[in-house]
């Protein structure tokens, strides 16, 4: 059985996130969805909040897509979470040139860390390939409409106001 791991900040999780798990729930037999807790960043989204909000999205795809998938958080080294769950892929998503230096970057690091791990990009549709979470917190947070960039769970958190 092959396992591979989707490691992000799903902060929030957008159309293109769940682009790319469609397709990789296609090349692997089970593909877990990491949700990384990082202490430096102040998210818009709570850990809780974000994989609240991958369970209903999940719970949107196709049941033999939804079989493959879970989704579980994580902390410390992305190669480290992989190794504990047995996963000797991570899958990223390019959407365009300017995110390949970084990936590349951090693709032959994590090689580094651990031999065993292989990165698997995979390119983001064309249609959600100008979007991402910095974007859609930026426009949720001036009051704008994100209902088209992320699936509807998170347009109702995002649409609700926001926390003091
Ligand atoms: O969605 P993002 O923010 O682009 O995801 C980046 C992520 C979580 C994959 C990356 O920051 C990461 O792997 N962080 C965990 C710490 C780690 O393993 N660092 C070394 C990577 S080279």
């Amino acid at each position: 059985m092959t396992t591979a791991l989707y490691p992000g900040s799903f902060d929030p999780i957008t159309l293109g996130h769940l682009d790319v798990i469609g397709r990789a729930a296609g090349l692997f037999d089970r593909l877990v969805v990491g949700v990384l807790v990082n202490p430096r960043k102040a998210p818009l989204l709570s850990v809780e909040e974000r994989m609240t909000v991958i369970g209903e999205a999940f719970a949107e795809m196709p049941l033999d897509v939804q079989q493959r998938l879970e989704a579980a958080s994580f902390d410390g080294l992305t190669v480290d979470f992989a190794r504990r769950i047995g996963a000797g892929f991570i899958v990223r998503g390019l959407r365009a040139v300017s995110d390949f230096e970084s990936e590349l970057q951090m693709a032959h690091t994590n090689r580094k860390l651990a031999r065993e791990v292989d990165t698997v990009f995979l390119m983001t549709a064309l249609e959600h390939a100008y979007l991402s979470s910095t974007l859609v917190r930026e426009i949720a947070a001036f009051g704008g409409d994100v209902s088209r960039m992320v699936p509807p769970a998170a347009a109702r958190r995002l649409a609700a106001p926001v926390k003091e």
